[in-house]
């Protein structure tokens, strides 16, 4: 098994491709639709170079996963599949949970479903499934947000913002259904895998200037985590993420961001003019 990674230096955020080197059977995990926000603009230079990889080596792309619903960065899942329409997107069934809360936030209207259907796959805790020759196991692992997910493949487990490198910690517990708690369970689960597993983390924030790292394993997670290590209490960490997350503003990407990717990646109906459109609540804070 072979892993490619790419680094999103505008969110700071890791796509993987996981593949077998010999049949090339191949995955793809957390991609991004690069956006900008000030012109509305979606650009495909993340996909490009996953697609030129992937036609490079000849792989066999038979899913797009999705660790969850991002707030920080678009997903790049309906352009792969165009380009790749074999594919399935996945992601964690919870995403129905999350698809509930956002429509009534942002007043999404009776068009918007939120039994999943815009993804073709929905998966629980404990599923085991095939990309070709590889092996797929989903771990649930909620905190973060509710939909949130593991995908163990091999010796390596691909665990979004449940884990980020040990010098930075884990993922904020507070965007709707967020939970310290129920991350700290998931955490318990990812420390139950065996040491030697190697953990890929969805992003890095490169604290105290050090190079890009995303690789990791489940030993150094559990010695090292500088919020969560083998010794922490669920009190302990619970009270420490709750403080931290008090003093982080929202992403910038947060309310585009969610609005497509809780749609699997597809953009709002484009209305008369024939342009799609993206939608802000506003709250007004009284001083
Ligand atoms: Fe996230």
């Amino acid at each position: 098994m072979e892993i490619k990674c790419w680094f999103d230096k505008d969110t700071n955020t890791f796509t993987y491709c996981v593949y077998d080197g010999v049949t090339l059977d191949a995955v793809v995990i957390d991609s991004v639709w690069n956006f900008d926000q000030a012109s509305g603009t979606l650009k495909k230079t993340s996909i490009e170079c996953v697609k030129d990889f992937i036609e490079t080596m000849c792989l066999k792309l038979h899913y797009i996963l999705e660790t969850h619903a991002h707030a920080d960065h678009v997903t790049g899942a309906q352009p792969l599949k165009k380009i790749f329409p074999a594919a399935k997107i996945g992601v964690g069934t919870r995403i129905l949970e999350v698809q509930k809360v956002f429509k009534s936030i942002l007043n999404l209207g009776e068009k918007f479903f939120v039994d999943g259907r815009q993804f073709d796959e929905l998966f629980v805790d404990g599923d085991e499934f095939k990309a070709g020759s590889l092996n797929l196991k989903v771990i649930a692992t909620p905190g973060h947000t509710p939909a949130c997910v593991s995908y163990l493949i091999g010796d390596a487990v691909f665990v979004g913002d449940a884990l980020f490198m040990p010098d930075y910690g884990t993922g904020r517990c507070d965007f709707p259904d967020g939970n310290a708690a129920a991350l700290f369970n998931s955490i318990q689960k990812l420390y139950g895998l065996s040491d030697s597993t190697r953990v890929f983390t969805g992003h890095d924030y490169m604290p105290n200037g050090r190079p890009t790292s995303w690789e990791s394993t489940i030993k150094t997670q559990k010695r090292d985590n500088i919020q969560l290590t083998g010794e922490t209490t669920k009190e302990q960490f619970v009270a420490l993420r709750q403080a931290r997350d008090k003093t982080l503003t929202a992403p910038k990407l947060l309310f585009p961001s969610i609005q497509i990717n809780i749609a699997a990646g597809h953009l709002p109906q484009n209305e008369e003019n024939g342009k799609s459109y993206l939608k802000l609540p506003i709250t007004i804070v009284e001083l």
